[in-house]
């Protein structure tokens, strides 16, 4: 007894010194590769065996363990000081040690909207067939009683699923169907940073039960059922479906508030490779820079996805600027957002009768006009004319706003726009202009009638406002435009390239559909709305939103070509992609028709009809994707231990460039080079393809051999591209590319060099 005592009281001195030299705990989480143990419980007891040899005991190392990663590879996450991290780091049997951190959904509480439109119907139609393509998605959960999740016409569990329903707060084995087929959450990480979620005062279900209405968003974009006639407080109707609505959601509820820690993200990861997921959809991802890949949560998880064969696909990110696309590992299909060609008009009508083009998702009347104010003309006392400008919290004096339709402008893209509503709105103001150039092709949600306004509307409603001593508007309700030109057009938010870890990958790969998305939503998730009110579709926009679409299309080319691998399914939607708007111009990016390059939307917009049957394929196998680290500097020893001994850097390395990846980066190209690439045939009848180039500015590509002769399904050939610069690029990237071409199909790779010399 006496023992025991002196020894808590030395633990509690011990703990306090700590904290005197500052080194607080944090979440680490420690990656030790694949494994060769029989079972979870022996993973737990090394993981617990090796924590102890730091905390100094097995009873600490059991307290301070939150996640253990026993399943489709090594690791754990605990609330240790950096200096046990440190020493962990030296471990031999540790591969990396990084601290956990949040990651975000792509979309923001900030862009929820209101509406209703049909999702894409041009898509897919008649493209799904019966499926058990299991697509698991690591997200906020499910609203599970939506109609999108209705198993209607769906047969048996796909056997080979080894997931379970996790029971939780109003959430019973009863949510599950043959559509959601399984169903886990995870919150430990989330918790350990945190603090409990009761502590957060808000509306969850500790279950996968989604109260944020995202993850509900996403997964009936990617297998949602049919549901016609959704409508909106009545007010608009349309047909919802999911790419693959045949296709199974394996659900794993890993974020809380719009927050994803990155060692439950690990852990969701860990769990659906494990339990037979054939891809993988994760619309979230770190806030900017993306870190080292053995440093990343997802990049880690998805490495192993990858060597399972599961395909991950994961947004780009909302960061708007050159290089912040996150989630660029090479084994990841990477997504950026477009839009489609519709607009949701809410134009104001001025007093001399001139009409300002405006957009917004605005279903509320004005029912007659309202005198006009700048919100700079009406600054709270103690505020400056610039800052009222921006309508933000307590800015506005209420006397100078009521019964007037406020005029603001933002100050950062990533402004809180409906808090500017609510300003104007709890001053007693009745409607909002916002001049926003830069997003006025996102439909927002407002809680009085609002309007986003660009650079023309500006100049027209300064001249009115000039010579009018009493200028008076009227927001119109929102009305549907469809068949708008150019589309589509990069969203002004979606992250650029170049990849900033390994640049001779082009990143993003694909763009899709992201822009006013119509999908189902969490009747719970009210937070947004100032009336409270419960929707059960929403529009929103983000990344988040293209991302499950390439994820349903990957479904679709699964359940066609149920033995290709993830890399042949990216290569089909990336080699397949289109690079036309309707207008027949190279895609733009939005709002005012700026010039775009591979790393707006890398190899293009999907077309999802094309990704079927792509004829050419480029495929990589894990031993490239490790060569493919080698000469990235990964040392030989990382390697062993990240693979659990499976292999090691082959002499001499394979330069990066001649990564068989289904575009073509050269990040520092010194001099002539060749780069070699290889395709694999899938048709039936003997075939030629002949190469088609579009020389960078400053260089002359030539492929050797121009033709390629096919006479078998699952022919390779190897073919040789030549770099001849003749002028520097300055240190830009400059950009072409290479068609193959037969009778049937059009196989591209975009090119992207940076001409360092000549
Ligand atoms: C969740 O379950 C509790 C207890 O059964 C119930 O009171 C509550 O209404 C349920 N919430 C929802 C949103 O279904
Ligand atoms: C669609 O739903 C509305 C109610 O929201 C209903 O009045 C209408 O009859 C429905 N239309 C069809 C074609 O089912
Ligand atoms: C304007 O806002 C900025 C940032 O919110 C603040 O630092 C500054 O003091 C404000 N100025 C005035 C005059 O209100
Ligand atoms: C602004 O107001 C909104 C709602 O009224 C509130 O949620 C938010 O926390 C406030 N922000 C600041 C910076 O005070
Ligand atoms: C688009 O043009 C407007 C002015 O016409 C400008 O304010 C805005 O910053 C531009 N946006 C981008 C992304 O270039
Ligand atoms: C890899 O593991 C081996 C043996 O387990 C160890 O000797 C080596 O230091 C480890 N290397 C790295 C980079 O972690
Ligand atoms: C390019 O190659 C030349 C000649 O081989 C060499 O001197 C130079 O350092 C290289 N430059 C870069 C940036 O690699």
């Amino acid at each position: 007894m006496g023992t025991s005592k002196i020894l808590s009281l030395f633990t509690l001195l011990f703990i306090g010194y700590t904290l005197v030299n500052g080194s607080t705990r944090k979440h680490y989480i420690i990656y030790m590769g694949d494994h060769s143990h029989p079972n979870s419980e022996s993973v737990v007891r090394a993981n617990h065996e090796i924590l102890a040899e730091v905390t100094g005991s097995l009873s600490e190392a059991k307290a301070v363990a939150i996640h253990h990663y026993s399943k489709s590879f090594q690791g754990f996450s605990a609330m240790i000081t950096p200096e046990q991290a440190k020493q962990l780091a030296e471990h031999k049997s540790v591969v990396s040690v990084f601290e956990s951190k949040m990651n975000k959904l792509h979309t923001t509480h900030s862009w929820d909207f209101l509406g209703l439109e049909t999702v894409d119907k041009d898509y897919h139609k008649g493209l799904d067939t019966a499926s058990d393509v299991i697509v698991g998605v690591i997200d906020s959960g499910v609203w599970p009683e939506s109609e999108s999740f209705t198993d209607y016409g769906l047969g048996p569990v796909p056997k080979k699923f080894k997931g379970v329903c996790v029971e939780g707060d109003n959430f019973t084995q009863a949510n599950c169907n043959k559509k959601i087929i399984g169903a886990r959450f995870y919150s430990k990480g989330f918790e350990a940073e945190n603090g409990p979620l009761e502590g957060t005062n808000k509306i969850f279900f500790r279950s996968a039960r989604d109260e944020n209405g995202h993850g509900s968003h996403t997964a009936s974009t990617i297998a949602g059922s049919i549901v016609r006639n959704v409508s909106l407080f009545g007010n608009a109707k349309g047909t919802a479906r999911g790419g693959a609505p045949s296709a199974r959601l394996a659900i794993y509820k890993a974020c809380w508030f719009g927050f994803c820690s990155d060692a439950d993200v690990l852990s969701a990861m860990d769990d659906a490779i494990n339990d037979g997921v054939d891809i993988l959809s994760l619309s979230l991802g770190p806030d900017p820079p993306q870190p080292i890949y053995f440093e990343d949560a997802i990049s880690v998880g998805a490495f192993h996805a990858f060597q399972k064969g599961v395909l991950v696909s994961a947004s780009a990110g909302n960061s708007v600027f050159p290089r912040t696309a996150c989630n660029v590992a090479p084994w990841i299909l990477t997504v950026a957002a477009s839009t489609i060609d519709r607009d949701f008009s809410s134009n104001v009508l001025l007093g001399n009768s001139k009409v300002l083009k405006g957009s917004s998702l605005n279903p509320i009347r004005m029912e007659q006009s309202h005198g006009l104010v700048y919100g700079s003309a009406a600054a709270a006392a103690g505020v400056s004319a610039t800052n009222a400008s921006f309508c933000k919290n307590n800015t506005l004096d209420p006397t100078l706003i009521r019964d007037k339709i406020v005029i603001c402008t933002i100050e950062k893209f990533s402004d809180d726009r409906l808090a500017k509503a609510i300003e104007i709105w709890k001053g007693g103001g009745v409607g909002m202009i916002l001049i926003d150039h830069n997003a006025k092709d996102i439909g927002f949600q407002f809680v009085i009638p609002s309007t986003l306004i660009g650079q023309d509307a500006v100049e027209l409603l300064q001249a009115y406002i000039k010579t009018e001593k009493n200028p008076i508007g009227r927001i119109y309700p929102t009305i549907t435009v469809v068949g708008t030109k150019p589309a589509p057009e990069m969203a002004a938010f979606s992250s650029i390239g170049p990849n900033i870890i390994t640049p001779d990958i082009i990143k993003p790969d694909i763009t899709a559909p992201g822009v006013n998305i119509l999908a189902a939503w969490s009747p719970v998730a009210t937070e947004a709305t100032v009336e409270q009110r419960s929707v059960n579709y929403n529009i929103v926009s983000g990344t988040s939103m293209s991302c499950p679409h390439i994820t349903a299309i990957a479904a679709i080319i699964k359940s066609h070509h149920p033995h290709w691998g993830p890399a042949a399914i990216q290569s089909a939607i990336m080699t397949s992609a289109a690079l036309m708007d309707n207008t027949h111009h190279i895609i733009e990016r939005g709002p005012n028709g700026t010039q775009t390059t591979p790393f707006d939307y890398g190899s293009g917009h999907v077309n999802p009809v094309a990704s079927l049957n792509p004829g050419l394929v480029y495929t990589f196998k894990i031993q490239d994707v490790l060569n493919f680290l080698c000469s990235n500097g990964a040392s030989p020893a990382q390697l062993k231990n990240l693979t659990g001994g499976l292999t090691e850097c082959h002499k001499p390395l394979t330069a990066s460039y001649n990564f068989n990846y289904p575009s073509i980066g050269v990040s520092n190209l010194n001099g002539s080079l060749s780069v070699y690439r290889t395709v694999t045939y899938y048709g039936h009848e003997a075939t030629i393809y002949s190469s088609s180039v579009e020389n960078p500015p400053g260089v002359k590509v030539t492929i050797t051999p121009a033709e390629l002769k096919f006479w078998k399904t699952g022919q390779h050939i190897t073919f040789r591209i030549d770099f001849l610069p003749f002028k520097s690029s300055n240190g830009n990237f400059v950009f072409g590319a290479l068609t193959w071409k037969n009778a049937k199909q059009s196989v591209r790779s975009p090119i992207g060099l940076n001409v360092l010399s000549t």
